[in-house]
């Protein structure tokens, strides 16, 4: 039997020329392969693995080497603390849509928000931080995939948070209004889809192609929306920092009033919001 040490080294050098952080998904995977936390495998690397566990772990190192993402091997992903189920029908939820939550939270907060709509919501990872959050939100959460919806659902009910789920097309099968919506729609090019890295294309095409210049629902989203707020309500969406002053001045041309723009840990503008006020006549 070998120890934990000798199969994170030989996972970590099968892996070292084909991805980007070789010793993390090595660990991740044998600590899954084990039932333990990554911190837990990191303080008992002497000990010895039955072979078991050992053939487990090899046949996921196989599967990441073929380009699956660490999140659909071990079948979840930390997100906003949260573990939140995933598989090949959802987007893994990224660190940067942390951002768009903490937004979402301060407006939320600012504006004594009472409802909340999460359009693109697919494993549910907004809507659910929100929820998990604050609790007094009437979430609702809303994907076109149904597989995304149950994974959605499934993952609320894992966190003990009650959102209402529906299946529709952005708003089509949606009901009534918001004091906020929030959204992270599929942004990126068409063009741009076949140079992404491996692992990001095995997501769903639905979850990433956004049209020939990256925003086809984030305009319908910009548009649609200002029938769904309530008087004086907020919009709010993650993009491309190289998106935002295309998506500030779609916001403005929709007269929506106090845009502006959210940096992530890296510095990057990585979220966008405003309010919209109907017009009285
Ligand atoms: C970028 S993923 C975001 C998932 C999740 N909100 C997150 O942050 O991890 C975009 C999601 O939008 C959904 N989607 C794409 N087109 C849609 C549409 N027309 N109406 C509703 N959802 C849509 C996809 O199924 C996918 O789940």
């Amino acid at each position: 039997m070998k120890t934990i040490n000798t199969l994170l080294i030989e996972g970590k050098s099968l892996l070292k020329d084909s991805v980007d952080t070789p010793d993390l998904d090595a660990s991740l995977l044998l600590a899954d392969a084990l039932g333990c936390s990554r911190t837990q495998l990191l303080r008992a690397v002497s000990e010895s693995v039955s072979e078991e566990s050992e053939i487990i772990y090899k046949n996921a190192l196989e599967r990441r080497l073929s380009g699956e993402c660490v999140a659909y091997i071990v079948g979840y992903k930390e997100f906003w603390g949260l573990r939140l189920a995933v598989n090949s029908a959802v987007l893994t939820p990224r660190p940067d849509t942390e951002t768009l939550v903490e937004a979402t939270l301060a407006v939320a907060d600012a504006n004594d928000a009472r409802s909340c709509l999460d359009l693109c919501a697919g494993s549910g990872a907004v809507a659910i931080a929100l929820k998990h959050e604050r609790p007094h939100l009437v979430v609702t959460g809303s994907d076109i995939s149904k597989s995304a919806v149950d994974v959605a659902r499934a993952n609320a009910e894992a966190h003990h948070v009650y959102v209402q789920w529906i299946e529709s097309d952005l708003f089509d099968r949606i009901e009534g209004c918001f004091d906020i919506i929030v959204s992270n729609p599929p942004y990126i090019p068409t063009s741009m889809i076949a140079g992404l890295a491996p692992e990001v294309r095995k997501e769903p095409r639905l979850a990433l192609d956004g049209g020939a210049d990256g925003l086809d629902i984030i305009k319908k989203i910009i548009v649609e929306a200002k029938t769904r707020l309530n008087q004086g309500g907020a919009l709010l969406m993650e993009a491309d920092p190289r998106q935002m002053p295309a998506v500030t001045e779609l916001l403005r041309e929709n007269t929506y009033q106090a845009i502006r723009t959210y940096k992530d840990l890296s510095g990057c503008e990585r979220a966008i919001g405003g309010i919209y006020k109907w017009q009285v006549l």
